[in-house]
């Protein structure tokens, strides 16, 4: 029984995390944010708890997840091996061709000439992706050719992500809707949650630069029936084994950033820890100990199959100003009680900080994820916007887009 869990991270995501872990567990957060209940300063390796639950990318990637099972504790995160799927975009396809799972036809490179030559011979659109940790910012997809180029040089020059460019992959397009599958695995198996869209790019209409994730929606209308389980058996799994089979033993999220082409699925991407803002609705959803299951997980005992409810979830992310680029912060935050008296709204909070008359200030890129719940998208958006709608700073961005087509497609299937 994990009694007192520790969540370590401190945006959106972990602020969900840590509200639906507390449902049948004590929680504390390190080293969260002042928007979020349970935040302390003390550094993991010396918090006593439980269960670790690691909610971003960064620290697994550098061994977090080792050090602390280095002294006996139970990990809900991948070591450093295993993150290495999401910290090396080279790495995650080298082991998708390994696991036979269909993905886009691509080539790393750390030169650029080679680059620029690959480059040339694909009919487009190009993409162009850091190989290493970019926060969601590292891809380029454009239908042109002069744009990707320039983009390849700046990638690998240094001069646009430092070390995360120094090697990129170039890919060819793919097209088709994107849905990403949460698969808990416990080293051999895994269960998935509930299926959830992002909307990677900044602006309405997909469009402008891509982003951690502005808004993301829970059901996907429009899945083909057995699609989650066809990701689990064709895709999660063999890739569990092809890890196991070089020694790695994966314990904690498999996120699959799968698009739906008109060849099937393919996987975009694998990252290593729930996706943010996703985790703001699929976490919601679950109706089972969601405790109990990251338990078990960790100790390599997955048993338990989760439950979800049928509500929808939108979330939509409220930004500073100047996000994805650097963001403007200091600004007083009002309306967040409002906010959250509405009914079937919930705001988690990320870049976030104490401002000098004890209310939150703007304090990163991505400000708030401002969570609606209804039975329909329909429902659950419109109670997402009357929450964004009560809150204000100066320079706040949202988009107005969020889970639109989906709530149009509802109900037609
Ligand atoms: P990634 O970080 O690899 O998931 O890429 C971020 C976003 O870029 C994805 O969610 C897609 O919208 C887009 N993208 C990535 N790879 C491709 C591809 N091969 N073809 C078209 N779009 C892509
Ligand atoms: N929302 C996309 C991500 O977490 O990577």
């Amino acid at each position: 029984m994990a009694d007192r869990v520790c969540v370590v991270g401190g945006g959106g995501r972990e602020h969900a995390l840590a509200s639906v872990l507390g449902r049948t567990a004590e929680v504390v957060v390190t080293p969260g944010n002042p928007g979020i209940p349970g935040s302390v300063s003390t550094p993991p390796e010396e918090v006593e708890a439980d269960l670790f639950v690691v909610g971003p990318e960064a620290p697994l990637v550098e061994g977090l997840a080792d050090r602390l099972r280095a002294t006996g504790r139970l990990v809900f995160g991948p070591g450093a091996d295993g993150a290495e799927l999401e910290g090396s975009k080279a790495f995650m396809k080298q082991v998708l061709a390994e696991a036979g799972v269909p993905t886009a036809r691509f080539r790393a490179f750390d030169a650029i000439e080679p680059a620029l030559s690959f480059l040339r011979s694909l009919p487009g659109p190009f993409v162009v992706k850091t190989s290493g940790l970019a926060a969601g910012k590292g891809v380029l997809v454009t239908t042109s050719l002069i744009e990707a180029e320039d983009d390849v040089r700046a990638k690998l020059s240094g001069t646009a992500f430092g070390e995360a460019g120094r090697t990129v992959v170039i890919e060819e397009g793919l097209s088709g809707p994107e849905v990403s599958v949460f698969a808990v695995c416990d080293g051999a198996r895994a269960v998935a949650l509930a299926p959830a869209q992002d909307h990677k790019r900044v602006g309405d209409g997909d469009t402008g630069p891509n982003t951690g994730g502005m808004g993301a929606c829970t059901p996907v209308p429009g899945l083909a029936p057995g699609l989650v389980d066809d990701v689990l058996a064709t895709m999660v799994e063999p890739t569990l084994a092809a890890l196991r089979a070089r020694g790695i033993d994966y314990r904690g999220v498999l996120y699959a950033g799968l698009m739906l082409t008109a060849d099937g699925p393919k996987m975009l991407e694998y990252n290593v820890r729930f996706g943010d803002p996703e985790a703001q609705v699929v976490l919601s959803r679950i109706t089972s100990d969601l405790t109990a299951l990251l338990a078990e997980a960790a100790a390599g005992e997955l048993g338990s199959e989760p439950t979800f409810s049928a509500d929808a979830l939108v979330t939509v992310v409220c930004a500073a100003e100047g996000y994805p680029g650097p963001p403007r912060t200091g600004d007083m935050i009002d309306g967040l009680d409002d906010a959250r008296a509405l009914p079937g709204v919930e705001v988690f909070c990320a870049g976030v900080d104490r401002g000098p008359g004890g209310g939150l200030v703007t304090a990163g890129g991505r400000v708030l994820a401002v969570t609606g719940r209804g039975d329909t998208l329909a429902a659950a958006r419109q109670r997402a916007y009357a929450g964004v709608g009560a809150i204000a700073w100066p320079g706040l961005h949202h988009r107005t887009d969020i889970a639109a087509i989906a709530a149009a497609e509802e109900g037609t299937e």
